[in-house]
Formats: structure tokens, sequence, C-alpha cells
């Protein structure tokens, strides 16, 4: 980058990030001797909200994290509770990175299949509903195909919020690590209630959020283990409508579904003939 447009970007974005505009967050030095020399950089606070996630890093998430105590009897009773303490939840709040719109999760609180997705995206937020947009409607027929309804599973994102972009219209980005271990109380929590027969974690975002390593390929097709809960990772619907869009998605699509037959298997859930071989003939 030449000089001028290094010291024109810089300007613009302390200016921005002096407003609380955004979250790029310059540190000294950031752009270099060579590209601002001459114009000693100025001291520019960050916002308080980034000031205090760049001096204090979030705990590493997976191993320390405690469980929340919801109050209530029955399992409804605890989600009831938890969906109110994410209401308020500073640890996500804090971070000034993720939008104001708590959005948590939707189902059966006492369902044997869990399934975890990323975090809400523009229509989830104006809904106050998980996979409730084009990703969602992709979910709700894999569901149908399995022959079950959304209100048989409960359907979780690893991060309860949207996160915000710059200039975001209806964007959408994934988690940050921070912003999943700011929301993983949650995810634990509610796995803690559950206790499901079964978790399905859909795609890399949520696969990575719960500590598990590895690409969906590498993962995906045999199940892991979570906490003592067998857990699938498959590809996240959203994968599947990029697919489509670019060669159809056959091949996606059998996988996901070859994942879920072993997910209705562990769940001893009736498969016929007919769900067996969906995907048999267009293999051949
Ligand atoms: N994608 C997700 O991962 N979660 C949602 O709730 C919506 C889209």
């Amino acid at each position: 980058m030449s000089t001028a447009a290094a010291a024109l970007l810089r300007d613009h974005l302390l200016h921005r990030q002096s407003k609380g505009e955004t979250h790029v967050l310059l540190r000294p030095g950031a752009f270099g001797k060579a590209a601002i020399s001459g114009r000693p950089e100025p001291k520019v606070e960050a916002p308080v909200a980034a000031r205090e996630s760049l001096e204090r890093p979030p705990e590493p998430t997976k191993s320390r994290v405690s469980l929340l105590t919801p109050s209530g009897n029955s399992n409804a009773e605890k989600i009831a509770s938890l969906v109110a303490m994410a209401e308020t939840w500073e640890p996500a709040r804090q971070l000034g990175s993720l939008r104001q719109t708590m959005v948590f999760s939707v189902g059966d609180p006492n369902a044997k299949l869990m399934l975890i997705g990323e975090a809400p995206g523009a229509e989830e937020e104006r809904q106050r509903e998980p996979f409730v947009g084009p990703a969602g409607q992709k979910l709700t027929g894999i569901l149908k195909a399995m022959g079950l309804e959304r209100s048989q599973v409960y359907i979780s994102n690893i991060c309860k919020f949207r996160p915000a972009m710059d200039n975001q219209g209806s964007a959408n980005r994934a988690p940050t690590e921070q912003e999943m271990a700011a929301c993983l109380p949650f995810v634990l929590t509610e796995i803690d209630i559950l206790r499901p027969q079964v978790i399905v974690a859909l795609g890399a975002t949520a696969s990575k959020g719960l500590g598990l390593e590895g690409s969906v390929g590498r993962l995906r097709g045999q199940f892991h283990e979570f906490q003592g809960t067998p857990i699938m990772v498959t590809y996240h619907p959203s994968y599947i409508l990029r697919e489509e869009k670019m060669n159809g998605g056959m091949q996606a699509k059998r996988q996901v579904w070859e994942d879920m037959l072993q997910v209705m298997e562990r769940l001893g859930l009736p498969i016929s003939e007919k769900q067996r071989g969906f995907f048999k003939a267009a293999a051949k």
C-alpha cells in the first residue's frame, strides 16, 4: 500500500473508531513505520468494549466452561430460565461485536435429537427463531425427510446473537471463537438439561465451537463423543444451498443424508426402503 493510501486508511479508521463505529482495531504500529513515515500515530482510545476485549482476551473455550444454574424443575422451565439469562448476558454484550437481539433455541426441551448450528442470520433475528431463513428451510426439509417435525427436535446455535458487520444490511458472518466462547455456557447447559440421545453439529463453525478439531469432510460419516453424548458432524444446510447453485449439490445432499441415516439408526427411528434409497439411484 502506498504511503498516502495507508495514511488515508489509517485516518479514516481512527476517525470511525473514535466514534465507536467500527470494530476494526488499530494496534500501535498497525500500518508500519514505512507506510506512515513522518506522521506519528495519534493516540486514539478504542471504544471501551473493544479495549476490554483487547486487554482481557477470554479464557480459551472448551475445558474451563462452567455450566449455568437455571431455575425450574422441568426441562421447559429450565430452558425458559436460560432464555432470560441470555437476554442480558454480559460476556456476549461486552464484546461489542454481536448485535443486540438475542435468538435462543427452538423445539422440544425433551427432544432426543439436538441440532446445533452457527448463529442467527438476518431472518432469524427478525423472527427471533433459529433456522427460519433459506438454510433453515433446507434444514426443515432434511428433518421432514427423516420423518421429523421441527417441534419434535431441539434446534440450537453455538452463538445466540447475530454477529455484527459494518454496513450489514442482510449480510451475515460466522461467529468468531471469542463470540462462540461467550455463548458456550448456554449451549453446554442446554445439552446438560436435555441430555439428548444424539447431537448433530451443523457445519465447521459449530463443531469447532464444541472443540472438535478437523474439517467437516474429515469428521462427518461417523459418530464422535461429546461429553458422553454421540455427536454427528455434518455439512451446514447453507453449504448444500451453495453446492446446489454451483453443481446441483447431489454429492453434498447424499453425504448429509448418509449422516442422517446413521442418526436415525442411533435414535431407533424407523427407516423405510424409500428413505434408504433416496440417493442410491443418483449415485449410480
Ligand atoms: N444458520 C445457522 O447456523 N443458524 C441459524 O439459526 C440460521 C442459519
